[in-house]
């Protein structure tokens, strides 16, 4: 299983975005993950499309687009238009789930679904064959350098299992938290793909972090 670390630029420092993305690249990250919050699904209020769109002319790293708002459906298409990869949405705000995935789909983009932490695995449970990323997020959505939420790791072992009973391919995302404390047992526990926002650009060395953090995924428990 490759193991994919994905900053989001959540935490970094927007007077120098495209330089802050090249240091990612460099330091080997395999995707940019970029949050879009709209201060209605979450208590937060971020970026749009012209955010998508510098992330997009910066790097050639996949973007990795998290649209934390609700009727998702309204924007995939600007989105994907404007240089996503990867799309992924809330099941909490997709009520029809399987149309928005297909719709992703169709756009040519990876469709994810993500999971708060207290929603149950089984809102997903129908889709898993269809899902190209499930995300089960590690905090409550809303904003970065929170503290990751312990019982979250048994969620990720169950979702594991669900992608694997569907002869699913799909990668399973971790967002939230995410550090050189967190990452081992999420990966033991099946994830692949690791968001980290606060651990990379609040690292003293943000490029060397990125293989500190998959050195970690390596190591024996
Ligand atoms: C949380 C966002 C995360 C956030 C992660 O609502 O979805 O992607 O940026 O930040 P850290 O890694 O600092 O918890
Ligand atoms: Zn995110």
């Amino acid at each position: 299983m490759s193991v994919r670390i994905a900053p989001s630029i959540l935490s970094a420092d927007f007077r120098r975005l495209g330089e802050d993305i090249a240091l990612c690249e460099a330091g080997g990250a395999d995707w940019i993950h970029v949050d879009v919050m709209d201060g209605h699904f979450v208590p937060n209020l971020t970026f749009g499309l012209k955010v998508i769109e510098a992330a997009r002319a910066a790097t050639t790293l996949p973007v990795d687009v998290h649209l934390m708002v609700e009727r998702p459906e309204q924007y995939l298409e600007a989105y994907a238009k404007a240089g996503a990869q990867v799309l992924t949405i809330h099941a909490e705000a997709a009520p029809h789930l399987d149309r928005q995935l297909m719709h992703i789909k169709a756009l040519g983009c990876r469709a994810g679904v993500a999971l708060n932490p207290g929603t149950p695995l089984s809102a997903v449970e129908e889709v898993a064959h269809l899902v190209d990323l499930l995300l089960i997020m590690t905090v409550n959505p809303g904003y970065g350098g929170q503290s990751f939420i312990p019982y979250t790791v048994d969620k990720v072992e169950r979702a594991r299992f669900l992608l694997d009973q569907a002869g699913s391919e799909a990668v399973l995302q971790v967002d939230g938290g995410i550090g050189r404390a967190t990452i081992h047992d999420c990966w033991r526990a099946g994830a692949d793909c690791f968001v980290a926002g606060n651990a990379v650009f609040g690292a003293a060395d943000p490029r060397g972090e990125i293989g500190a953090l998959r050195a970690l995924c390596a190591e024996a428990a």
